[in-house]
């Protein structure tokens, strides 16, 4: 019977980060446990920067974005000693059970300290990246591509008055979730991914061929992590290619992490962490959950890191077509 658990949010911050600590708490203390915040992710479990949570801490928090508990990437956690330290201090404040909230470092993180040390510990997708195994969907992702389709909108009506090709760079350094999905509901002339190769000969022959085309505007989106490059790098080759061409180049940036969660996500985020602490309950350890065709699953945290793309070529064929 678990009696205390810590809760942590790590690595970079995603929107519903918070209603899911608030599912986690007060699913918790519904079921009689006691649960304590961990602040910074690995590097407050590392300094013991652990303080005890209640109900109404988590009071308010379902529509902000961000992390009450704050985040960070820790290195320390990475070594031998900084585990250690980690699990000592867990130790000392009594400390059960885990849920952990975070991406991918965040469950590489984990499977390195369970190589060593044992505890009870459910994993909960929160990352903008939509880059984890076992789940269709992670927290904070919805409202991310929200966020690029409403700039990305924004981008076209100066598109259209000034005839401009933009190319938007968009985040996602090793996944081309966020690229594709805004790209596809802007109506993006091409769309370049960090999945698929990037032949800059063919993008600019597409470039070409909608200019003989008498096509005015051009939106091409690009995942910071695009094989190619990022916007600056594509901005060179279409600048040496068509240097007459009236170019401009966008960098979204965070302002995709941060925000109000949509309802998609406080409501993906209720349901993992409200699953999180049954889990704990029924015995589970050492994976993430998630929801695979409305169901909730669960995964290995060794499995929910592994390489993943459902981005599908039919996809891209499409977004070719309806940007005829
Ligand atoms: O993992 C989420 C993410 O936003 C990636 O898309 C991006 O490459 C990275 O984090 C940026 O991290 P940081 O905020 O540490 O610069």
């Amino acid at each position: 019977m678990i009696r205390k658990i810590g809760v942590m949010t790590s690595g970079g911050d995603s929107p519903g980060m918070n209603a899911a600590v608030r599912a986690v708490v007060r699913t918790a203390i519904y079921f009689g446990m006691e649960v304590y915040g961990i602040r910074r992710g690995y590097q407050g479990m590392i300094e013991g920067d652990i303080y005890p949570m209640q109900a109404k801490d988590v009071s308010n928090i379902i529509q902000r974005g961000g992390t009450i508990l704050k985040t960070a990437r820790s290195k320390e956690f990475m070594t031998d000693e900084g585990i250690a330290k980690a699990y000592r201090q867990l130790q000392e404040h009594g400390i059960e059970a885990l849920v952990l909230i975070g991406g991918d470092g965040t469950f590489r993180g984990a499977v390195k300290f369970f190589e060593t040390y044992t505890i009870p510990a459910i994993g909960l997708p929160g990352t903008i990246d939509k880059d984890l195994a076992g789940t269709d969907y992670t927290i904070g992702f919805d409202t991310a591509v929200n966020t690029a389709v409403e700039a990305i909108d924004k981008i076209r009506d100066t598109a259209e008055s000034h005839d401009r090709l933009f190319i938007v760079e968009v985040m996602g350094r090793d996944a081309g979730y966020i690229a594709l999905n805004s790209g596809i509901a802007c109506g993006a002339e091409d769309i370049l991914l960090p999945e698929t190769y990037t032949d800059i000969d063919e993008v600019l022959e597409r470039i070409d061929m909608d200019e003989r085309r008498k096509k005015t505007v051009h939106i091409l989106v690009v995942a910071e992590g695009d094989d190619f490059g990022g916007a600056d790098d594509l901005m060179k080759k279409v600048k040496e290619r068509f240097p007459g061409m009236d170019t401009r180049a966008a960098i979204l940036g965070h302002i995709q992490r941060g925000g109000t969660p949509t309802y998609a996500d406080r409501v993906l985020a209720s349901r993992l962490g409200y699953a999180s602490v049954l889990a704990l309950k029924e015995g589970r350890t050492q994976v993430m959950a998630g929801i695979v065709n409305g169901e909730v699953t669960y995964t290995p945290f060794s499995q929910a890191v592994k390489e993943n793309s459902t981005i599908s070529k039919d996809m891209l064929d499409m977004i070719r077509v309806l940007a005829v």
